[in-house]
């Protein structure tokens, strides 16, 4: 017998990151080719008859594993019965804003939509933010939703950590899926510290440390950082839209090696609650190096942490707090 849909909330499934993600899931990118789905998307009632549009294509595209739609403006049947919830809705930033001017918007719908899943999701949802702010829109929902595991909810940034693999290969001439274990640490906004100094490279001799290969510490200091933190910005100035394929494919990367697990001997990034490891204060919403099994994610611990990284790692954690600070005014 085959299995049993999974029930999937996308929010904001009208706006661009939606269109690019619905159709993944309903491929099987985000779950695996033989799990159906049945796909929960959320719009606002000015998007309602672009939602429906979305809702016909994805009927018109016969996907084999898709097993039903529900397309709604109602927060609670949008809610109802979701395994997994990915939360894309809000407003992106336009060119020359920081992630952290679109707070005042974005908080007060996380604080909502917050107690519509905790009532109404399913037991053990499995919640992923991305909409902007991505690390604190997610503290939000986890302080408005307490009866959800906190371990259930995080935020996306494994966006970024593919940006530092992509970025690693097109400088080494590599293929990215020879390239591991790059690490985002702390907040999906220009303060994140993408850190090679753990991350290696597959090579017909085995495989050789990033820094060993690069051996140009001025470019990994330097170029490459600045590149992954601004690399949401300059998407923005070409495209005058925030990524969105990129986005997409990432949110699905990351449910993935939630659920079904990380590769051994691989980790990824994923933005959680912080537990104090790598003394990053307790009571944020940080991305950590993870390794995912039975459907729950572990932060590796035991890295070596240099002085040049323990600044940038603290660095991002005073912008949370910061952050944290600034969304509880927006909502007082
Ligand atoms: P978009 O404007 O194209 O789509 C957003 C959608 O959300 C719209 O259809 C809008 O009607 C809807 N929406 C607004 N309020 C809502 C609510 N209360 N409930 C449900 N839906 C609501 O934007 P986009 O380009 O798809 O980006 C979505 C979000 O994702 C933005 O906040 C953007 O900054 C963020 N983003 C995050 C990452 C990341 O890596 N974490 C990457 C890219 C974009
Ligand atoms: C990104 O990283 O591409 C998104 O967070 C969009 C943005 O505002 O940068």
């Amino acid at each position: 017998m085959g299995k049993e849909p999974v029930r999937v909330l996308v929010t904001g499934a009208a706006g661009q990151i939606g269109y690019a993600l619905v159709p993944m899931i309903a491929r099987g990118v985000m779950l695996g080719p033989d799990q159906p789905v049945i796909l929960h998307m959320l719009d606002i009632p000015p998007a309602a008859e672009a939602l429906n549009g979305v809702k016909m294509e994805l009927v018109d595209a016969a996907f084999p594993l898709l097993k039903g739609v529900v397309a709604t403006t109602d927060v609670v049947e949008g809610c109802t019965g979701v395994n997994i919830a990915i939360m894309v809705g809000g407003f992106p930033r336009k060119e020359g804003m920081e992630r952290k001017d679109v707070m005042s918007k974005n908080v007060s719908i996380y604080k909502s939509q917050a107690s519509a899943l905790e009532q109404h999701a399913a037991a053990n949802c499995k919640v992923l933010v991305v909409a902007n702010p991505a690390n604190t829109n997610a503290l939000i929902l986890k302080e408005f939703a307490p009866s959800i595991p906190e371990k259930n909810i995080t935020c996306l940034t494994r966006l970024d950590h593919n940006r530092a693999l992509g970025q690693i290969s097109e400088r080494l001439n590599v293929q990215v899926s020879d390239v591991k274990n790059a690490i985002i640490w702390g907040n999906h906004s220009s303060t994140q510290y993408p850190d090679v100094n753990h991350a290696t490279v597959k090579t017909p001799s085995g495989e050789k440390p990033v820094r060993e290969l690069v051996a140009d510490d001025a470019w990994l200091h330097g170029e490459f950082i600045a590149t992954v933190q601004q690399r949401g910005a300059a998407i923005i100035k070409a495209r005058k839209l925030s990524s969105a394929l990129s986005a997409a494919s990432s949110a699905c990367d990351h449910i993935r090696d939630w659920v079904l697990g990380t590769p051994e001997g691989t980790w990824v990034s994923m933005g959680v609650y912080s537990d104090g490891s790598y003394n990053v204060p307790s009571g944020l919403i940080y991305s950590f190096p993870v390794t995912c099994r039975n459907g729950e994610w572990t932060i590796v611990q035991g890295l070596s942490i240099d002085e040049l990284s323990r600044k940038k790692l603290d660095l991002t954690a005073e912008e949370l707090t910061e952050e944290k600070a600034l969304a509880y005014s927006c909502l007082s």
